[in-house]
């Protein structure tokens, strides 16, 4: 095992909603682990754009794609275009994914679909995308960003605490298919990491809570009263530990929804 132990030198790895916030920390840190990334986002020009600064810091290779992870022929084709362009596909890290807040009864039914498309669905398209390549190569790895949510849920999150669930569990299947082809597959459960996904809340949040707070008071009493540590997670910490599960050194981690949340799965 070489003395820096999440070396991925030579290897390629896929992230989809790679342009920002937790996506865009695991493409970079995956880089500077000496991987050449496929960014996959919504808008190829921002996705582009994430892949050139990633390039610039690390000089590992890096190119943008315009992908719906809702649309599983694109997912195919594109993953089969990053094999052409880069030479094979090693890593998937299944971040891609929205969020929609209301109560059950007043849940609109088009929410829950864009909801559960993204967040689940997209996740299964993708890893059946990237299968064959790995299987091909007997070895892969695939990391689904998952949520604390897919642990435990919280209310007026209906279709993303089901669809993160269902992630957790779609991670436990595909693991005990992929463990005799090489590929392992895990979750990442993370707590409030502060990212758009997060703020775009604040504002319906302050609302709920009576008004007379500024938004970042309203985001504190919402997620920071959920984890002990008191702190929001740090992008780039989530994408350390996507790094460090596509390493050799966690060949034996498989099927495990691992939890990077201050604490909060703990209650
Ligand atoms: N921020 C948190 O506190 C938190 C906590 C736990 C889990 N997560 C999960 O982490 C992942 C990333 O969230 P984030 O906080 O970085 O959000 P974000 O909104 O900052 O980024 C999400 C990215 O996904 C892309 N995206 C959205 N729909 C897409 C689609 N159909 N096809 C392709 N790309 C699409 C967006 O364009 C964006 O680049 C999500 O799966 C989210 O559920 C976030």
């Amino acid at each position: 095992m070489p003395a820096n132990f999440v070396d991925l030198t030579g290897r390629v790895s896929i992230v989809t909603g790679g342009s920002r916030g937790i996506g865009a920390a695991a493409a970079l840190e995956l880089a500077r682990a000496g991987s050449d990334v496929a960014v996959f986002d919504l808008d190829g020009d921002e996705a582009g754009h994430a892949a050139g600064a990633i390039e610039r810091e690390t000089g590992r290779k890096a190119r943008g794609y315009a992908v719906d992870v809702r649309k599983s022929e694109v997912l195919k084709q594109m993953c089969d275009a990053v094999a052409e362009d880069f030479g094979g596909i090693d890593h998937l890290v299944n971040n891609a994914g929205v969020q929609f807040v209301a109560p059950v009864s007043e849940f609109p039914d088009d929410k829950w679909s864009f909801v559960t498309s993204i967040n689940l669905d997209g996740v299964f398209y993708a890893t059946k995308a990237v299968w064959p390549h790995m299987a091909a190569r007997k070895r892969g790895r695939i990391v689904n960003v998952a949520s604390v949510h897919g642990l435990v849920a919280s209310p007026f999150k209906p279709a993303y605490v089901a669809a993160k669930h269902g992630v957790v569990g779609l991670t436990r299947a595909s693991a005990l298919e992929g463990a005799p082809l090489g590929i392992t597959v895990n979750a990442v459960c993370p707590g409030a990491v502060l990212t758009d996904l997060i703020r775009n809340q604040a504002p319906q949040l302050v609302e709920s809570f009576g008004g007379g707070m500024s938004e970042d008071e309203a985001l504190a009493r919402a997620f920071l009263d959920e984890m002990p540590s008191n702190a929001f997670i740090d992008p780039q910490e989530v994408g350390q530990l996507c790094a460090f599960l596509c390493s050799d050194a966690a060949r034996s981690i498989n099927g495990a929804p691992i939890s990077i949340d201050g604490g909060w799965a703990a209650h």
